[in-house]
């Protein structure tokens, strides 16, 4: 079955068309509008500015992902939407837009939380991927170790007390002068520099706790470079950028080392913004060597938020039976409540 899948939690509008059935889990079209240039002037994400994009760019992305898809609406099977968590604003236009175009044609409809959205890329990307398994989350708003006992059974066995991994690589890439986000110029950069000769904390929590912590870490780099700024000494960018992501990558292996341990599946799954970083993807697949674990990363494409990870969730939610009403409403909190 067709299933147009939409996504507007944060600074992307996307609309997609995937085909999901037995066996068959193709993806027809993904469209994604990323309003990336307009919030760079700012630094970071205006929530009032994103909704407004997305307004006005809704519409025509689902008209173009039908058709580059070659399907109408009458052969869509099902509507699926990110309701949660994300900008509220953001995530109104899309649950809006979704309810609209479902109930005008007489679609059923699925409210999608955007955390499992990510874990569903691997579906896409790795056709024979079926649960259980342990899946990492790590993106501009979370960082978290999930048992996924079933397709729509997750349990939460980790994440972060404060920062995500996402967070911590924006700020410090914005403090040392890169475009936002910084992810993908840092991880660049940090190719150029040495590890370790910048000295800063590990950021992993003590103890067998599968949680995290970023913002130690992100302050200790922060006062490093306010302290070089006031000595008037230049910024050794390079070798900063290569020992921060170091010492982040090293704690988000550390306790997926724990989680695979504990958990023993035969499958990790990488999902998230974070999860296009090449420090990150390099230190998990030797991790996943060492456990004997298939290591299930997405293509950079479909590591962002893009509309084509909502539709193959939303396929499973649907089978599941979990369809939304007309009152379906967006929710800023991960619970959806
Ligand atoms: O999943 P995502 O698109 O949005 C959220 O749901 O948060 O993740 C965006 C985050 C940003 O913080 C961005 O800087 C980061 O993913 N990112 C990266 C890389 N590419 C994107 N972080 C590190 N290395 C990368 N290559
Ligand atoms: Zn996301």
């Amino acid at each position: 079955m067709y299933i147009l899948g939409m996504e507007s939690s944060c600074d992307e509008t996307s609309v997609a068309v995937v085909e999901m059935g037995d066996g068959v889990r193709r993806i027809c079209s993904n469209i994604v509008a990323s309003q990336i240039d307009t919030h760079r002037l700012y630094g970071g994400v205006v929530p009032e500015i994103a909704s407004r994009a997305h307004i006005e760019a809704i519409s025509g992305i689902t008209r173009e992902a039908l058709d580059t898809a070659g399907v109408t609406l009458s052969d869509v099977g099902a509507v699926a939407v990110t309701s949660h968590p994300g900008l509220i604003g953001a995530l109104l236009v899309g649950v809006n837009f979704a309810k609209s175009l479902a109930f005008a044609n007489n679609i059923p409809l699925v409210g999608v939380n955007h955390i499992r959205g990510h874990v569903a890329a691997a579906y896409l990307a790795h056709p024979d991927l079926e649960p259980p398994f342990v899946a990492l989350v790590v993106s501009g708003g979370h960082t978290s170790i999930f048992r996924v006992r079933d397709y729509n059974d997750y349990c939460e066995i980790g994440a972060t007390r404060d920062d995500a991994a996402g967070e911590a690589f924006d700020k410090i890439g914005r403090v040392i002068g890169l475009p936002y986000p910084a992810g993908a110029a840092m991880d660049k950069l940090a190719h150029e520099g040495k590890a370790g000769t910048v000295t800063l904390p590990s950021p992993a929590l003590a103890g067998d706790t599968l949680d995290f912590s970023f913002s130690g870490i992100k302050t200790a780099a922060l006062n490093y470079i306010n302290g070089m700024n006031q000595r008037g000494e230049d910024i050794p960018r390079a070798d900063l950028a290569a020992s921060y992501t170091e010492r982040i990558v090293s704690a988000i292996v550390k306790k997926t080392d724990v989680a695979l341990e504990r958990e023993k599946p035969l499958a990790l799954v990488l999902a998230g913004g974070v999860a296009a970083n090449s420090h990150l993807r390099a230190a998990l697949s030797d991790l996943c060597g060492r456990h004997g674990v298939k290591l299930c990363a997405p293509p950079i494409s479909l590591c962002g938020d893009n509309a084509a990870m909502i539709a193959a969730a939303g396929y499973y939610e649907f089978l599941d039976g979990n369809l939304a009403s007309t009152s379906l409403n967006a929710s800023a909190l991960d619970s959806g409540e």
